[in-house]
């Protein structure tokens, strides 16, 4: 099967070759599926439908902003590869980690279609954060010191013995609840008993990792992959908690902002060499290559500067990827190409502009708890400015084709400025031109004020 899918792929690869050097002229021959629905997937397909390669894009599922919108859910991994056999020159971007720890990226490559993203194994890096601390260990990547357990008791007996503060995480994807940063040793033992025993998040809470808790500032730093070579993105930082000056309960990211002064140039070259390079060259050794984006959330430590891995994510950054997608200067889709072909190594180092890019998200009013949806959104045709693009996330279009909300996180709306304090301008501005309901709507005010101010 994989021999007739690798002999298909090659077929696929001249077909395109040809088109495009056809009498130097440069034709518009392929087509792009984007697996996702929200702000980042529509970040993505904004820059990937930039490419003079690229002919048409299709969403599965999309939402309101996006066209043209395939009626097949993200995890449908049948239908997904139905749909993909159908078209001609047709490449495959995973956004979400569920399709991918599903396997979709198994079952397009085994019928020889075009797809990136990580295939399954190598998608546990997420999916278990035991299984991802074991991996970091080996590797040798810095990752704070840990413990895993599957019998409660033991776990409630190592925190016990701890004289440092700890973190108590499930194993398993547990919506980004399961990640709790506690301050003593009771608290650990209550959470460890609300995960392992009264099982809060299910199978999730079978194993846990205890793992020392550190201080300093949190940075996504993402690569793409094509199995042997990565290609480091800009680095951002992302606004997981719901309120102001990080308080209250963590949602699926509030706002990001790409760069950030927390990594200089030493610090961005250490974080290539010590923990995306050895990454790669471990997981290779495996014997799944990583093709993808791969994201390390890593905090630099506050007393020795130096950076530990927190997690890896094996998909683009949501918000991050909408603040990168802006600064990008070259074409992505040629790099997406080429990292699906393992030629990523003859690509030029990627370029960024020498500007900031700050995305707040406009959420549902009572997000990430419970919300009301359908409410028409006004201000969209607001003129924002040539700085502005307004990524949808949670948004339909209504019988009257109306654009209304759909989900917690709404839109993304990310700005360029010349500097951190004029793209926060930038995007504020456009976020006051937008409203829904009764005053439904709800944003936070600080988003970018870690890339001023210090
Ligand atoms: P994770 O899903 O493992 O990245 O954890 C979610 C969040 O919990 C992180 O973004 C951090 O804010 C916090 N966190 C996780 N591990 C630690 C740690 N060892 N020390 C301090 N905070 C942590
Ligand atoms: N912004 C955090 C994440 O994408 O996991």
């Amino acid at each position: 099967m994989l021999k007739r899918g690798n002999e298909k792929s090659k077929r696929i690869i001249i077909k395109q070759f040809i088109s495009r050097l056809f009498f130097g002229i440069v034709v518009a021959s392929d087509n792009v599926l984007i697996v996702g629905s929200g702000s980042r997937e529509h970040a993505l397909g904004w820059k990937i439908a930039q490419s003079k390669h690229v002919n048409k894009i299709y969403f599965a599922p999309g939402n309101g902003g996006t066209s043209e919108n395939i009626d097949i859910k993200h995890n449908d991994i049948n239908k997904l590869v139905s749909f993909a056999k159908r078209q001609s020159n047709l490449l495959t971007v995973v956004g979400p980690e569920e399709p991918l720890s599903l396997g979709i990226v198994d079952a397009f490559e085994k019928e020889g279609l075009r797809i990136f993203g990580p295939r399954k194994e190598p998608a546990r890096l997420e999916t278990s954060k035991a299984f991802a601390k074991e991996f970091m260990h080996d590797a040798g990547i810095r990752t704070p010191e840990f413990a895993i357990f599957s019998d409660a008791q033991k776990a409630k007996d190592y925190v016990v013995r701890q004289s440092r503060p700890q973190v108590i995480k499930a194993d398993g994807l547990a919506a980004g609840k399961g990640v709790v940063v506690c301050d003593g040793a009771d608290q650990a033992i209550a959470v460890i008993d609300s995960i392992m025993i009264k099982k809060e998040f299910g199978a999730a809470g079978t194993k846990v990792v205890i793992e020392e808790r550190l201080s300093g500032e949190e940075v996504s730093f993402i690569a793409l992959c094509d199995g042997k070579t990565i290609m480091p993105l800009a680095p951002s930082q992302d606004y997981k908690r719901i309120f102001d000056d990080d308080k209250g309960p963590n949602t699926g990211g509030m706002g990001a902002h790409s760069p950030t002064p927390v990594i200089d140039s030493d610090l961005h070259e250490k974080i290539v060499k010590d923990v995306m390079q050895p990454a790669m060259i471990a997981i290779r050794k495996r014997g799944t290559p990583f093709k993808g984006f791969l994201y390390a959330g890593i905090m630099v430590d506050e007393n020795t500067k130096k950076p530990y891995v927190l997690e890896f994510n094996v998909r683009m950054g949501d918000p991050e990827c909408q603040p990168i997608m802006m600064r990008m200067k070259p074409d992505l889709y040629e790099y997406v190409d080429a990292a699906v072909d393992g030629r990523l190594e003859s690509m030029p180092q990627m370029e960024w502009k020498n500007q900031t890019a700050v995305c707040v998200i406009m959420a549902s009013k009572g997000y990430p708890g419970s919300y009301e949806k359908g409410k028409v959104i006004e201000g969209l045709n607001s003129d924002f400015g040539p700085h502005v693009m307004v990524f949808h996330a949670g948004t339909a279009r209504n019988s009257q084709g109306r654009i209304v909300t759909n989900g917690g996180r709404v839109l993304a709306v990310t700005a360029l400025g010349e500097d951190a304090r004029r793209a926060i301008d930038n995007a504020y501005s456009a976020v006051r031109k937008i409203r829904w309901g009764e005053n439904d709507h709800y944003y936070r005010t600080d988003i970018a004020r870690r890339a001023i101010g210090r």
